[in-house]
């Protein structure tokens, strides 16, 4: 690969030099790293430091102002969101997005359309292989919602679910494209106990299936659990990268989340 990409060949994802500027100032500046295939890692770091741009970009849903970044090998750089999800990589918001009028099925069965765009619509007006590819696509969305036990709404509008509920529905939506790589926008945040041990089985169980998972998150309880690996954000920079107990040690983590000098016992 010419002029950069991964280093090696269990590297599924690498960013190189990511900036994006709002409005004149750095949200991410210079941002780089790599993600090996199978693995959890977690981005985190203070409000506003970047990780929801950071996500934007590395997806598609935001144009970067500078940077490249590639998936399995694949240049990615400057393509479209729907080009990310066509080529694997799927991504779930911050602010969950349901369409609430419509069906917990038709919402995933939109999801699949990240990756296979058009034909959900055309099994509306096509012939038997597009009804054939409707049915499939129908079947997976009712699998994934047994995985994360809303079945029995499958038909019932998206309107009527818990917030927990929607997070879970939207990941589910997130892998409905059959995506080597999700990015989660703060999965489990305002989400109850019971409902983060439900999101975390079941990112344990697409990882197990081998998919590879970034996870943006504040809970912190929640991502030495899961991750292998921690990247951590300030203001727009990588500071930190290493396991759960390295960054936890990390006196300029430290530093960032509490926003003064170290005192001598703050380790
Ligand atoms: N669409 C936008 N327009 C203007 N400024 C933006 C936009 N999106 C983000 N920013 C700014 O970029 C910076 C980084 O924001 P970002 O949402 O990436 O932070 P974050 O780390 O995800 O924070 P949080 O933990 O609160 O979600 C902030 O200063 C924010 O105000
Ligand atoms: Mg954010």
């Amino acid at each position: 690969m010419s002029g950069g990409g991964p280093s090696n060949k269990d590297t599924l994802f690498a960013a190189q030099g990511l900036g994006k500027r709002y409005h004149g100032v750095d949200a991410v500046a210079d941002v780089g790293f790599e993600i090996e295939r199978g693995s959890i890692v977690a981005l985190i770091g203070p409000n506003g430091s970047g990780k929801s741009t950071t996500v934007d970009c590395l997806t598609g849903f935001q144009r970067a102002d500078a940077g490249r970044w590639w998936l399995g090998g694949r240049e990615l750089t400057g393509l479209s969101a729907s080009r990310h999800a066509r080529a694997g990589l799927t991504r779930t918001f911050q602010n969950v997005r349901a369409f609430d009028e419509m069906s917990l099925l038709e919402n995933l069965c939109l999801g699949a359309q990240q990756r296979d765009a058009g034909s959900w619509w055309q099994a509306f007006t096509g012939g038997p292989a597009e009804r054939r590819a409707q049915a499939k696509m129908e079947a997976r969305a009712l699998e994934l919602l047994e995985m994360v036990g809303l079945d029995h709404y499958a038909e019932a509008p998206a309107e009527i679910l818990s917030y927990g509920q929607r997070k879970l529905v939207a990941i589910a939506a997130s892998i409905m494209a059959r995506p080597d790589l999700i990015m989660l926008d703060e999965p489990v945040a305002g989400v109850n106990p019971t409902m983060i041990n439900r999101i975390e089985a079941m990112i344990r169980a697409l990882n197990a299936d081998g998919v590879t998972l970034l996870i943006v998150e504040h809970n912190m309880e929640f991502i030495m659990r899961i991750a292998d690996r921690v990247l951590v954000l300030a203001s727009g920079r990588l500071i930190a990268d290493g396991t759960p107990d390295e960054v936890r040690r990390n006196p300029e983590v430290l530093d960032a989340y509490l926003g003064r000098s170290r005192a001598p016992h703050a380790v």
